[in-house]
């Protein structure tokens, strides 16, 4: 429901009306774009913002005024119920220049399914669908100019969901916002990390939040990240809050480990999140007839490989971080430095394969790329 009528709008204000099957989609371009000063080559990672964002409000039982506009701030209570008690959940996919120039954005449904089950666990609407794709849809061709093509980078696409009601009570909001951003990015992670296995701080509990794309999981994390990045450590191995003895994921990221030639991996599950670069690499190494494990690890087996020797690669997988090489891992006061990361040719395999298949160089079996 489009609750400006065209005449009310300045007459700088370009309005384009987009029909689509459910939503229209209210598009008011910007005047000032930043793209010509933009270096789309040397993006950083969370810096560099496009021109336009995505935009639908809810409340009254429905999702409405979904618009197009300039990206810019959000006016928002101070008693914002979001800004109190982090009623927020987000996600996070890229879009691809292809190598005949399209427009190719990875598994976007995926993204949109795993939002609705963040948004079950926060008691949030969800956002249908329908709606995460259109908006993504029209946003990203409107902004395609951003996507840059150099090896490694791309447009990183954030769609992120808020309370809105003005109410400092605790309960579930009735008023929401979804928005979408969209911004050039290069790797999130310069350099193979130094990564600590953490056996005193949890960032997820049975039964918890921790397999939700909500903020307070990442909150909560970053005293014990601060605390190791202190020590000399990019990021953490989180391990389970019960007993600290089996490996679960690395906040930003998935964990992966090749031992003996086999792919490792924790299970998700309450508190693990569902990655889908994680799913996308056990899909290529089962492909490629590599064996799949996808079981609990304990820490003491991490140890133990990495002694003996059987420990060839470990690595992190995430949207952002694609495949982040693991270097170093610290436990218990010591640093087990890893194999090269040169030697590494199964991750390396992994993350060629999912390149060529982002930028459409590869066929696409199972149906990952969306094409604008
Ligand atoms: C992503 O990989 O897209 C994430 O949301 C992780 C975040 C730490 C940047």
């Amino acid at each position: 429901m489009c609750r400006k009528p065209p005449g009310c709008l300045a007459d700088s204000v370009k309005l384009l009306a987009a029909m689509t099957d459910t939503f229209n989609i209210r598009i008011e371009k910007t005047n000032h774009s930043k793209l010509a000063e933009t270096d789309l080559n040397n993006p950083v990672f969370g810096k560099v913002y496009s021109d336009h964002m995505f935009v639908a409000e809810y409340h009254g039982g429905e999702w409405q005024d979904v618009r197009i506009v300039p990206y810019g701030d959000i006016k928002i209570s101070p008693a914002n119920t979001t800004l109190h008690y982090a009623s927020t959940i987000f996600e996070g996919l890229k879009a691809y220049r292809g190598v005949n120039g399209e427009t190719l954005i990875f598994r976007p449904q995926t993204n949109a399914r795993r939002m609705m089950k963040s948004a079950e666990r926060m008691c949030m609407p969800p956002v249908p669908e329908e709606l995460f794709m259109q908006g993504i849809t029209e946003l990203i061709r409107l902004d395609k100019g951003w996507i840059p093509d150099k090896a490694g980078t791309s447009l990183y696409i954030r769609p992120f969901q808020i309370a809105m009601d003005p109410y400092i009570g605790i309960r579930p909001s009735d008023t929401y916002s979804f928005y979408i951003i969209t911004g050039p990015v290069g790797a999130y992670y310069s350099e193979p990390v130094r990564v600590k296995i953490e056996t005193h701080y949890t960032r997820a509990a049975a039964g918890g939040t921790g397999f939700a794309k909500t903020g307070g999981n990442y909150a909560g994390a970053l005293y014990p990240a601060l605390q190791a990045a202190r020590q000399g450590y990019h990021q953490l191995i989180w391990t389970d809050g019960k007993t600290h003895e089996f490996v679960e994921e690395s906040g930003t990221m998935n964990l992966m480990f090749v031992i003996d030639d086999t792919l490792v991996t924790a299970p998700t599950g309450d508190t693990i999140l569902a990655g889908i670069t994680r799913d996308s690499i056990l899909q290529i190494a089962r492909d490629k007839g590599m064996k799949v494990e996808e079981r609990p690890i304990r820490v003491t087996e991490i140890i133990d490989a990495i002694k003996k020797g059987t420990l060839q690669e470990a690595f992190g997988a995430g949207t952002a971080a694609t495949i982040a090489q693991i270097k170093t891992i610290g436990h218990d006061g010591t640093d087990y430095d890893l194999p090269a990361v040169e030697s590494r040719i199964h991750s390396q395999g992994f993350l060629d394969t999912l390149n060529r298949i982002k930028s459409g160089e590869l066929a696409d079996p199972h149906g990952w790329i969306y094409k604008v």
